[in-house]
Parts: C-alpha cells; sequence; structure tokens
C-alpha cells in the first residue's frame, strides 16, 4: 500500500477500506507516513467526508494506537457521558454521583477548561485537596468504591488522536465531522466505557453554533457507534445561554452540592436528571426514559447521589469541609455587579461572551500554560424571562484584579439582551438521537 494512492482515493471521493485506514493510522503513529500526507489525507477528508463505517475503522485504528484501560474487573454497567463543551456546563459533576447512585459504574476521564469553555478537572480541582491525577490501579479502585471515578486522560491513551488534533489544528480541518467523531469517540472507548451519552451542545456557546451543524455531529456520533457495536445515544442541548445560575470552578461546585441537596437551579436539575436517565437505559437500569428519570429524582430526594459525591470527593482526597459549608471554600476577594441599563424582560444572557468573561476573570486559559483560578467567575442573579428594573442587578463577578472585574463587566454588558416583550420559554433538550431509529446508512 502507497499513501498517496489512498489519499487520491479519498479526494475522488472514494471509501478506504479498513485495512487502508489501519494502515495510514498505523503508520502515521510509527513516523512512516509523513505529517504532509496525513494533512492531504485530513483535507480530503474534510472535503468529501466519510461514511459512519469508514469513521468506525477511523476510530479503531486510532484506539489501537496506544493503550486502552481494561475495566473487565470491574462489575456493572460501565456507561459514560461525554460534553462537547459549553458554559457553566457542570452537568458531570452531579450526574456521575447520581448514575453511580443508581446502578451505574461511570469511568469518567474529563478535560481541563481552554478558551471560552470549562473544563471538568479545574472545577473539581477547586475543591481543596481533589486529586484528578489518579493512576489506572487506583481510578479502577475508586471505580469499584465509588461507582464513579473522575480523572485527567492519560497520555498513552489515544496517541493517534494528539498528533492528529495538532495537525488538524494548523490545517484548518478541525471542523470535520468524520474526524471529530473519531476524535471524540476513540478516546471515550479506550477509557473503557461500554455505552455512552452524548450530549452535543448548540449555539453561540458551544462548538457547533447551529441546530444543522450539531445534528450533524449527533447523528454521526450515534451512526458511528452503532457501526462499532456499540450503545451511543445523542442528546442536543441549548448552549446558547449559560447553563444553571454559576460559571467558574468553585461557584459550579457550589451550584452542584445544591442540586444534590435537592436545591438549585431547574435548567441544570432538568437536564441532568435527562442525561443521567439516558445512561441508566443504555445500562440496562431501567426500561425507559420516564421510569430511569424517576429513579434519578428518587435518588436525588433520598441524598443517596450526595452520599456518593462525598464518598467520591474522600476517595479521591479532597476536604469534604468546603463542601459541607460552602464558605469554607475558595472566594474570590472581589466582586463587581453587573446592572440593568434599562427596565423591561431579559431575553437573552450570550453564552459565548459569558464563557469569554469567566476566562478573563481567571477560571479558564486562553493558553496552556495560564493559571486557572479556582474562586473566580459569575454568579448570574438573572436569567432570561426574569423582569428587570434599570439599575437592578443582573449578575456579580467575583474576581481577583479590579482592571479584569471591569473587563470583564464590558464584555457582559455586551452579553446581556433586555427587551419590551418577555422571551418563548427556554428549551433545554433540542433533541434525541438513537441510531436505531434512524434508519439504514
Ligand atoms: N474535541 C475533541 O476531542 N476532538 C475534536 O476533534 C474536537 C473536539
Amino acid at each position: 500500500m502507497r499513501a498517496v494512492d489512498l489519499i487520491v482515493k479519498k479526494r475522488d471521493g472514494g471509501a478506504l477500506s479498513r485495512e487502508e485506514i489501519e494502515f495510514l493510522i498505523d503508520g502515521y503513529v510509527r513516523g512512516q507516513v509523513p505529517d504532509y500526507q496525513l494533512s492531504s489525507l485530513a483535507m480530503a477528508v474534510f472535503f468529501r467526508g466519510m461514511s459512519f463505517e469508514e469513521t468506525g475503522f477511523l476510530t479503531r485504528a486510532m484506539i489501537a494506537s496506544g493503550d486502552s484501560i481494561d475495566l473487565s474487573s470491574v462489575p456493572g454497567p460501565l456507561v459514560d457521558k461525554h460534553s462537547t463543551g459549553g458554559v457553566g456546563d457542570k452537568v458531570s459533576l452531579v450526574l456521575a454521583p447520581l448514575a453511580a447512585a443508581c446502578g451505574c459504574v461511570v469511568p469518567m476521564m474529563s478535560g481541563r477548561a481552554l478558551g471560552h469553555t470549562g473544563g471538568t478537572l479545574d472545577k473539581l480541582e477547586s475543591i481543596p485537596g481533589y486529586r484528578t491525577d489518579l493512576g489506572v490501579e487506583r481510578f479502577r479502585e475508586v471505580l469499584r468504591s465509588c461507582g464513579f471515578a473522575m480523572t485527567g486522560q492519560s497520555e498513552r491513551i489515544v496517541p493517534a488522536d494528539r498528533l492528529l488534533y495538532a495537525l488538524r489544528d494548523v490545517t484548518g480541518t478541525v471542523e470535520s465531522i468524520p474526524l471529530i467523531t473519531a476524535s471524540i469517540m476513540s478516546k471515550k472507548f479506550a477509557e473503557g466505557a461500554q455505552a455512552l451519552v452524548f450530549d452535543v451542545k448548540c449555539g453561540s456557546g458551544a462548538f457547533m453554533k447551529s441546530r444543522e451543524q450539531a445534528r450533524a455531529l449527533a447523528v454521526s456520533l450515534a451512526r458511528t457507534g452503532a457501526s462499532l457495536g456499540r450503545q451511543v445515544r445523542a442528546v442536543i442541548t441549548d448552549m446558547d445561554q449559560p447553563l444553571g445560575r454559576m460559571v467558574g470552578n468553585f461557584l459550579e461546585v457550589r451550584e452542584c452540592v445544591e442540586i444534590l441537596q435537592g436545591r438549585g437551579p431547574e435548567d441544570l436539575r432538568q437536564l441532568t436528571l435527562r442525561l443521567t436517565a439516558h445512561m441508566l437505559v443504555l445500562g440496562g437500569l431501567a426500561p425507559d426514559i420516564s421510569g430511569a428519570e424517576a429513579l434519578c429524582a428518587q435518588r436525588l430526594r433520598d441524598g443517596s447521589a450526595w452520599r456518593s459525591f462525598l464518598d467520591n470527593v474522600k476517595a479521591q482526597g479532597g476536604r469534604t469541609e468546603a463542601l459541607l459549608d460552602p464558605d469554607q471554600g475558595p472566594r474570590a476577594p472581589r466582586t463587581l455587579a453587573l446592572r440593568a441599563g434599562a427596565s423591561g424582560f431579559l431575553v437573552r444572557l450570550e453564552a459565548y461572551r459569558f464563557g469569554l468573561a469567566s476566562g478573563l476573570l481567571g477560571a479558564s486559559r486562553s493558553r496552556k500554560e495560564d493559571p486557572v483560578w479556582p474562586d473566580v467567575g459569575i454568579e448570574i442573579l438573572k436569567v432570561a424571562g426574569d423582569r428587570v428594573r434599570e439599575g437592578e442587578e443582573l449578575c456579580l463577578l467575583h474576581g481577583r484584579d479590579p482592571q479584569r472585574l471591569e473587563e470583564a463587566r464590558s464584555l457582559l454588558e455586551a452579553a446581556v439582551t433586555v427587551a419590551g416583550q418577555a422571551p418563548p420559554p427556554r428549551q433545554l433538550v433540542l433533541e434525541e438521537i438513537d441510531a436505531d431509529a434512524l434508519g439504514k446508512d
């Protein structure tokens, strides 16, 4: 086989076989296929696409490029959730203990905040003492004892993705649905999940800005999962506005504690219940979504999800005092209010600008080496649909540096819209996609 012939085949719209894709990925990781040939291939895929079967072959070849975590010794349905990333998206911190309290085992390997989106690892590390660098053995132990474990991605998982992602980043080929699908899916399956729920975010604060893009990715994830013989559900959810009322690391942990204690904002609670319910159905723990949601609601009510979270925090080295009394947790030294410029109804809080403002305060990074602060962020006091008076506080910014607080407030001034009429109610779950229901490729 020669790489050039396979590039030409894809350039001309042909479908690559399993062996051909393995040859390219294996050769690339070993240094036998050079960057310039893989860049050409990525561009050909960008324009010509891939069938779901080819995307499945690519996913498998990428998984084979590194280690896979063997969780066969861990009993229970191993089901995970992946979100394509958003602003105020703290669902994982509630969903994992809730799913565990319902009988799932959740092997969660998460990423860090970058750009305008938050990262689960940074949120968890804002709990004093919490460790997210579990080795594989400890990861298995925590999974066995708590039913869920949360850690960072090991360097040895899917090395092909690290190489290919860096190449895509500098060759204009990041936004390719098959390449994104294989990138996300290979990491999740290599980390030991048997079944997966994808939360495909859609809107200003998401990677996929339009409904069409989000749907194309959701269908690709569900169909490719099916071609791999795996159970996958993809749920398209609204990320045009932040989720919940807190954006920032420990601020978001505080909000998760509220939900786990049976309080907290309804949008976050509803979305978490829905995504967890899909996990339970995939794991065979409930017959349908409504039965699964009822079980989740009961586990929140009876305190078992909250206890499961506390057990995990202890097992991963965190100090639970900061959760039992959030005033003992990190708190930024300064606050600044954003006030309404006019009276009327709040119709939109643009998620993208909220993410940027939170990043500016230090809750995420614009470069990998930037520090991340646990205590900074934005507390949203009024949400879309609320009636507001001119001068009333809409948000409270928590920060360390007065100049950055001012800059973040200016960003948020442009992110909020007040109008004479109330907006329609927010629809959080836009579509739920199951490969079985989609018909043939
Ligand atoms: N996230 C990933 O992990 N991979 C992509 O290609 C895009 C987003």
